[in-house]
């Protein structure tokens, strides 16, 4: 559904993306993976156009994206909650909820309701400012407010950052302890995980998910991409993320 094809990216005269190829179908959760300033970020932007590319194709469906400008790309059906929190503080959760809406001059019929079913938390916190929810609730609602404009594709950067104390200090135990066990995430982390993976069941969007978090991964993911300095170094089913790409290159 979404395609990306030899992206190169460069800010000020240097290459920060080179080669990125990737693609993501409808109802996959693909992780793009990567230690930091490797270049994550920098290709959900080139996706949704707050960033221009050099060279290289970004097609939605058969739209071809790549001469479009920002808000048209989100008609065409990109969802993108930015790294950090991204709601405003002032207004209520019911407020934030609305706004995108608003925006694109779009009814709600139900949908409010039906991506509250996803986030129950914010169910109860409807009338509070978004400024006084924790951080993850706060993400919550930024997640929330971006399937409201009924997006084909979601992009998340970094959903469980601040969240989640620093990733991948055990990694082998990790590993080998979530394959049995299951997702032993913090709380709201975990919230996240299970808002993600019901849209998975449901299959109708496709999730590109720029995590640092591997148990995240592990636990939601499909298919993965680890970025090393501006490439694609490795990609593949989850089950083939295993210890020796995540000490090459995820540990810091
Ligand atoms: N506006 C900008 N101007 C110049 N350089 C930038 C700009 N934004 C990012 N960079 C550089 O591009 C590289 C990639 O940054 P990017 O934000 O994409 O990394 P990231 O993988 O998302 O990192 P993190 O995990 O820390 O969020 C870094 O070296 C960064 O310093
Ligand atoms: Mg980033």
């Amino acid at each position: 559904m979404l395609t990306l094809t030899n992206l190169h990216v460069s800010y000020d005269g240097s290459r920060i993306l080179r080669d990125v190829s990737l693609t993501l179908a409808r109802g996959e959760v693909v992780c793009l993976m990567g230690r930091n300033g490797v270049g994550k970020t920098t290709t959900l932007k080139a996706i949704t156009g707050l960033v221009g590319v050099d060279s290289g194709d970004i097609t939605l469906d058969d739209v071809q994206l790549s001469g479009l400008k920002t808000d048209a790309r989100a008609r065409a059906g990109l969802g993108y909650v930015p790294q950090g929190r991204d709601i405003f503080p002032n207004l209520t959760v019911w407020e934030n909820l609305r706004i995108g809406a608003i925006a694109q001059k779009r009814k709600l019929n139900g949908e409010v309701d039906r991506v509250l079913e996803l986030f129950p938390v914010l169910k109860e916190m409807l009338q509070r400012k978004g400024g006084v929810l924790s951080g993850g609730q706060q993400q919550q609602l930024a997640i929330a407010r971006a399937l409201l404009t009924a997006p084909k594709v979601l992009l998340l950067d970094e959903p469980t950052e601040g969240i989640q104390p620093n990733i991948i200090d055990q990694i082998g135990e990790t590993i080998k302890t979530l394959r049995s066990d299951g997702f032993q995430a913090e709380p709201t982390a975990r919230e996240i995980g299970d808002a993600i993976q019901k849209l998975r069941r449901e299959g109708q969007i496709g999730i590109l998910l720029v995590e640092q978090y591997l148990d995240f991964c592990l636990a939601v993911g499909d298919r993965f991409y680890i970025m090393d300095r501006g490439a694609i170094v490795a990609s593949g089913p989850i089950a083939e993320l295993g210890e020796k790409l995540v000490k090459e290159h995820l540990t810091v």
